[in-house]
């Protein structure tokens, strides 16, 4: 299968000035492949914000390339094709709103590429169905929550129908409700085949993707399924990292009852194994 973005030995400093400049990416390489979930999770300063920007072509690598189906972000005049496959959903829903009412918001990027206007109401009620925010459709949008700002960004990237959704600490301004639907759209967007990229210092979220990639100092350290990954205990402390927190609760607990698993990473998994720990299933 081609990958929907290979990244190629990707090296990139922001500029200081004439004389500085600071080294951020050194040397990465990687490919997300059509329908991947992919966790991306690494300490304040390691490089994930600005690897995320490579990914659509906002920032472009000073050595090596990037591909999105095909096309290289070095080539301006793919720009258009690269940010319509790879969307992005950034930090803060604020920053992310441009006009005075929800669905002129969510409308905004097609009718910047010149969408008919049925197909863009369309598109509209279907992204604003999605992140369930329809009964929403002609509030303003600096009147509603983080949360449902959030959703209203995420309605109008979906609504551009790109192949992968690039998520930047899409959850980190939003409280646990909040969060939880963020998540439940991610989910949902990517059984139905979407491609999904999140950038998180939530283990409990990076557990939810089939795949976390760990950077450190601008390098890809750990690369693999989330239960491989949260293994590495000690490694990921090294790095200032975590395991989800029901995974700590399971290892207190196998460090009592050794027929406890202490492969778990999930909630469900949890409750599952104190459920059979409780009915004298496990260990018996
Ligand atoms: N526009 C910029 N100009 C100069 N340096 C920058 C710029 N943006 C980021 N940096 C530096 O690049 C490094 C990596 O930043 P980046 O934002 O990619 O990290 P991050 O992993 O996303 O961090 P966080 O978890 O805080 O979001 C940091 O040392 C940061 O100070
Ligand atoms: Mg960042």
């Amino acid at each position: 299968m081609e990958p929907i973005i290979r990244v190629e030995d990707v090296s990139f400093s922001y500029k200081i000035n004439e004389k500085n400049s600071v080294p951020v990416l050194k040397g990465v390489s990687f490919s997300i492949f059509p329908g991947e979930y992919v966790a991306i999770i690494g300490h304040n300063g390691s490089g994930k914000s600005t690897l995320s920007k490579h990914l659509n072509g906002i920032l472009i690598p000073e050595t090596g390339d990037v591909w999105v189906h095909g096309y290289n972000t070095q080539d301006a005049t793919k720009k258009r094709e690269i940010r319509k496959t790879v969307g992005m959903v950034f930090q803060h829903p604020d920053n992310q709103i441009v006009a005075t009412i929800v669905e002129e918001d969510v409308a905004f990027g097609l009718e910047n590429i010149g969408v008919p206007r049925e197909e863009m109401k369309r598109r509209v009620d279907e992204a604003l169905h999605v992140v369930q925010m329809s009964q929403y459709r002609l509030r303003p949008p600096h009147h509603l929550s983080g949360g449902q700002k959030q959703r209203v960004a995420i309605a109008g990237v979906l609504a551009m129908q790109p192949d992968c959704i690039v998520f930047d600490e899409a959850t980190s301004m939003l409280d646990s409700f909040g969060r939880k639907e963020v998540l439940r759209v991610m989910r949902e967007m990517n059984e139905k085949g979407m491609t999904i990229v999140t950038v998180t210092h939530h283990m409990s979220e990076a557990a939810e993707a089939n795949r976390i990639m760990v950077i450190e100092e601008g390098q890809i350290v750990m690369d693999g399924p989330p239960r491989e990954i949260f293994k590495h205990k000690q490694e990921l402390e090294n790095l200032q990292l975590d395991v989800p927190p029901v995974s700590q609760i399971a290892e207190i607990i196998h460090s009592k009852f050794s027929f406890f698993s202490n492969d778990i990473i999930h909630e469900k998994g949890l409750i599952g194994e104190v459920v059979k720990f409780s009915s004298g299933e496990v260990g018996s």
